[in-house]
C-alpha cells in the first residue's frame, strides 16, 4: 500500500450536522485511495506512521473535505452577455425566453458546437472549479434537447471526469425547455421518454435525471411522466423547483423520492414538509438568486426547523448564474441567505454529497471514505465563507492523489 500522512492540521471533518467537527493538531492517514485514519496527531497509532511513504506538515492550516459542486450546467457553448445587457436595459428573464433567447439561444450554440469545441469550453469552466478545491462536480445536459446533442453533452461530462482529477456526476436534464421543432411540450415529452431517455440509460451516460418545472418550461404532470420513466430505467431524480413562483415543486420532488429539489425561493410549507419526510436535500443557488436580482429568499428558517439538509452549488450556466466560483457561493449564501459559515461549508461537503446520493463515498473526512480533501491557507474554516474571490487553496488530494500542491 501507499501510505501518506498529513499532520499538524486543524481538520474540519464535517462528520456530524451542525458543527465543523473540528479536531485540533490533527492528522489524516491515506492508504491508496482511502482515508485510513483521522484524529489528533498525538493519538496516531505507531503502526500507522511507521510505514508511511510520505509525511506532509500542514503547519496549523485547515483541512476540509474536498468541495462538491452539486448543480452545474457547465457543458455549454458560447455565452449570453448580450442578454445581460438586455436585462440591464429593463427586459426580464421570462420575456427574453419568450422571444427565443434564454435557454434556447444556448441550445442553438451548443447544437452547432463540435464535440472538441464543447469539451474545450467546458474544460475551462471545470478548471476554475478544480483550482478552488472542488473534487466532485455534477454536470447537467439540457442545452441540446435533441438526442445527438444531449448525448454529446453527457459524453463530454464523462470525458471531463476521465481527463481531470475530479469525480463527475452526470445528469440528464431532459426537460429544460421545449425545442422549436416540437409543436408543444407534450410532444417533446413523448420524444424524451420514448427516444432520448432510453438511449441515455442504455449507454450509462447519466447518474441522475432532472427537469425544470415552471410555467415557462414543464408542468407537474409532464415532469411526473418524465420522472416515472427515468426511475423505471434506474435513475434517481432531481428537480429545478419553485424558482420563480410557487408551483408545488418541492412536494413533486419529494413524491418522486428525488435526491434534491433545487432553487426553492418560492417553496411553500407543504413542499418543505414533504421534502423532510422524503429526505430530499434543498440545493440553494445564491448565484442565480443574485444574478436575477430575486428578492424572495428561500425559506431558510423553515428548512432549519424541519432538519432538511441544505446544499449550495454554483448553478454554473450562461443565463442565470455565470460563475465558476463555489467559494464565492459560500460568501453569498451567508450574506444573501443568512447561512452561517459552518452551514455554508456543510452545503458544499456533507450535504452536497447527499444531494448526489454519494454520501457513503465522500463529503466528510471519515475512515473508509475516499481520500478527497483540501489543505487551505486559512487558520479557521469560517475564513472560507468570509473571503470574496480569494484563492486560499494550498493542496488538493483527490481520490488519494495530491493533485494540486502550492506548498512544495
Ligand atoms: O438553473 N432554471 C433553469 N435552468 C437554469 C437556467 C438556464 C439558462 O437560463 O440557460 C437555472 O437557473
Ligand atoms: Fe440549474
Amino acid at each position: 500500500v501507499t501510505r501518506e500522512i498529513w499532520e499538524h492540521a486543524r481538520i474540519a471533518t464535517m462528520q456530524a450536522s451542525g458543527s465543523y467537527g473540528l479536531i485540533e493538531d490533527a492528522s489524516i492517514v491515506t492508504e491508496n485511495r482511502m482515508i485510513a485514519w483521522v484524529g489528533a496527531s498525538a493519538a496516531l497509532p505507531a503502526d500507522m506512521s511507521v510505514g508511511a511513504n510520505q509525511a506532509h506538515d500542514c503547519a496549523g492550516r485547515c483541512i476540509t473535505p474536498g468541495l462538491i459542486d452539486s448543480h452545474t450546467h457547465l457543458a455549454y457553448a458560447s455565452n449570453r452577455a448580450h442578454e445581460f445587457e438586455m436585462r440591464l436595459a429593463g427586459m426580464d428573464y421570462a420575456e427574453i425566453a419568450r422571444q427565443g433567447g434564454g435557454i434556447l439561444s444556448t441550445v442553438r450554440a451548443t447544437r452547432a458546437a463540435t464535440e472538441p469545441d464543447l469539451f474545450a469550453a467546458a474544460q475551462r469552466r471545470l478548471s476554475a472549479l478544480l483550482d478552488e478545491g472542488v473534487t466532485t462536480a455534477e454536470i447537467k445536459s439540457g442545452y441540446g434537447l435533441d438526442r445527438e446533442t444531449e448525448l454529446r453533452q453527457l459524453r463530454v461530462a464523462r470525458e471531463l471526469g476521465r481527463r481531470n482529477p475530479i469525480t463527475i456526476h452526470a445528469t440528464y436534464l431532459g426537460l429544460h425547455a421545449v425545442p422549436p421543432e416540437f409543436p408543444d411540450a407534450n410532444a417533446y415529452v413523448d420524444f424524451v421518454v420514448s427516444d432520448v431517455l432510453p438511449a441515455v440509460a442504455a449507454e450509462g451516460l447519466a447518474d441522475t435525471a432532472d427537469a425544470f418545472c415552471d410555467p415557462i418550461a414543464f408542468s407537474p404532470a409532464q415532469t411526473t411522466r418524465f420522472f416515472t420513466a427515468a426511475k423505471a430505467l434506474g435513475l434517481r431524480v432531481k428537480l429545478h423547483a419553485d424558482q420563480r413562483m410557487p408551483g408545488g415543486g418541492g412536494a413533486l420532488a419529494a413524491r418522486n423520492l428525488a435526491l434534491s429539489a433545487d432553487h426553492l425561493e418560492y417553496a411553500q410549507p407543504s413542499d418543505l414538509q414533504a421534502m423532510a419526510c422524503a429526505g430530499t436535500v434543498a440545493v440553494l443557488l445564491p448565484g442565480a438568486f443574485y444574478y436575477l436580482r430575486e428578492t424572495t429568499r428561500p425559506p431558510i428558517a423553515a428548512l432549519r426547523d424541519l432538519g432538511i439538509p441544505i446544499a449550495l452549488a454554483t448553478d454554473c450556466n450562461p443565463g442565470t448564474s455565470p460563475t465558476t466560483s463555489l467559494l464565492l457561493m459560500l460568501n453569498m449564501a451567508c450574506t444573501l441567505f443568512d447561512l452561517s459559515p459552518q452551514e455554508a461549508l456543510a452545503g458544499v461537503t456533507r450535504n452536497a454529497a447527499r444531494a448526489l446520493g454519494i454520501q457513503a463515498q465522500t463529503g466528510t473526512i471519515e475512515i473508509g471514505k475516499r481520500a478527497d480533501f483540501v489543505v487551505w491557507n486559512v487558520e479557521d474554516p469560517a475564513e472560507l465563507a468570509y473571503a470574496m474571490g480569494a484563492s486560499s487553496c494550498a493542496q488538493i488530494v483527490q481520490n488519494g492523489l495530491l493533485v494540486k500542491n502550492t506548498l512544495a
